[in-house]
């Protein structure tokens, strides 16, 4: 039994804030995060929420796919910034959608959090126990970054993606993941006030801290090597990929992986100029966009990875 994609949806929020833009209230500039990141312009939450935006992923995703909220019977929810500790971003999607036989559950593993999610769906229907999931990864980062901190506020967006995946006879022909926790402190956030009065407040700092350059050497020498981990498992080359649809944390990073597997560019598709990095939604806000667009034919082969804070990885070769 394997895990199909048959269905896929997106939501963005609405306002564009351009490198220009951030320009205007921090010692930036266009240049200097475009010709690093690859960024152009992200989308920041004013009304919207995490689960407001997943909600909406969600309905196309399940339009797209013409079933009904009663067949779902798992949400998943790759977040590390959902509205509530609890309920969780699943259990909210669930309410709204009325989606009343599912179970549903949030994972956080940050940047790969669509891909763990994926592969717990994927698991389930080994398993036997369900048969249809919407996977999601959605997040408003916007509101753990240190706005005062250049180097890292600048990279990161907000927005939802979504699949419906169901257990089919193709579809997901290989896996690998893996977390380095040793490394965890590269890339953090603690998380919210303690307010326990018996305990001194923590000094670490509250938003998302990153040391860049230990992170940007983490993606370019595990993701090439995950990758080619799942190529062998399923018995693929690297030429025979359509297309590897990566995180979208940075361009230079991708450039990276595509000349370690001696892949073209051009077959790493990019939304990270008009989105920024959105952690565990990069990788379903990507696929939706080219499924959108028609790109995706059925037996095509694809590649998609995760990357990021834990430190975490996840990757999978997967028939369309
Ligand atoms: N605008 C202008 N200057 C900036 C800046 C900004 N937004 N952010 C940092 N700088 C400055 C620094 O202060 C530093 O100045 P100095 O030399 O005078 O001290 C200079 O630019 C270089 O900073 P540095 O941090 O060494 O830059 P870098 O070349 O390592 O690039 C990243 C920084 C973040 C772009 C890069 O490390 C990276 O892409 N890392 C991976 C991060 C990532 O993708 N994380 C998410 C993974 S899920």
């Amino acid at each position: 039994m394997k895990t199909r994609i048959i269905g896929t949806g997106s939501c963005l929020p609405e306002t564009i804030v351009t490198n220009d833009d951030l320009s205007k209230i921090m010692d930036t500039s266009d240049e200097w995060i475009s010709s690093r990141t690859g960024i152009k312009e992200r989308r920041l939450v004013k009304e919207e929420t995490t689960a407001g935006m997943s909600v909406q992923a969600a309905r196309m995703a399940m339009e797209n796919a013409g079933i009904s909220p009663q067949e779902i019977d798992l949400i998943i929810v790759g977040t590390i910034t959902g509205d509530y500790l609890t309920p969780s971003t699943a259990c909210e999607i669930q309410a709204a959608i009325g989606a009343k036989n599912a179970v549903a559950f949030d994972i956080n593993a940050a940047c790969s959090g669509f891909m763990f999610a994926l592969h717990t769906a994927d698991a389930y229907f080994k398993a036997g126990i369900y048969k249809t999931a919407l996977v999601l990864g959605a997040e408003t980062l916007s509101k753990i970054m240190d706005w005062n901190d250049r180097s890292t506020c600048v990279l990161f967006g907000d927005g939802a993606g979504a699949v419906v995946a169901r257990a089919d006879e193709t579809g997901l022909l290989a896996y690998e993941q893996g977390s380095d926790g040793m490394k965890g402190k590269v890339l953090a956030c603690r998380d919210r006030r303690n307010n326990n009065p018996l305990v001194q407040e923590s000094k670490e700092p509250e938003y998302v801290h990153m040391d860049g350059q230990e992170v940007y050497k983490f993606a370019v020498t595990t993701v090439p090597a995950s990758i080619r981990k799942v190529l062998d498992e399923a018995g693929l080359k690297a030429e025979e990929i359509d297309y590897f649809i990566l995180h979208q944390a940075n361009i230079r990073i991708i450039q990276s992986v595509a000349k370690r597997l001696k892949v073209a560019e051009d077959r790493f598709p990019i939304s990270l100029d008009h989105c920024g990095n959105i952690s565990a939604a990069s990788v379903p806000i990507l696929l939706d966009e080219m499924n959108r667009k028609g790109l995706l034919k059925q037996g095509m082969k694809i590649v998609l990875s995760g990357f990021g804070g834990g430190l975490t990885w996840g990757s999978a070769v997967l028939e369309w």
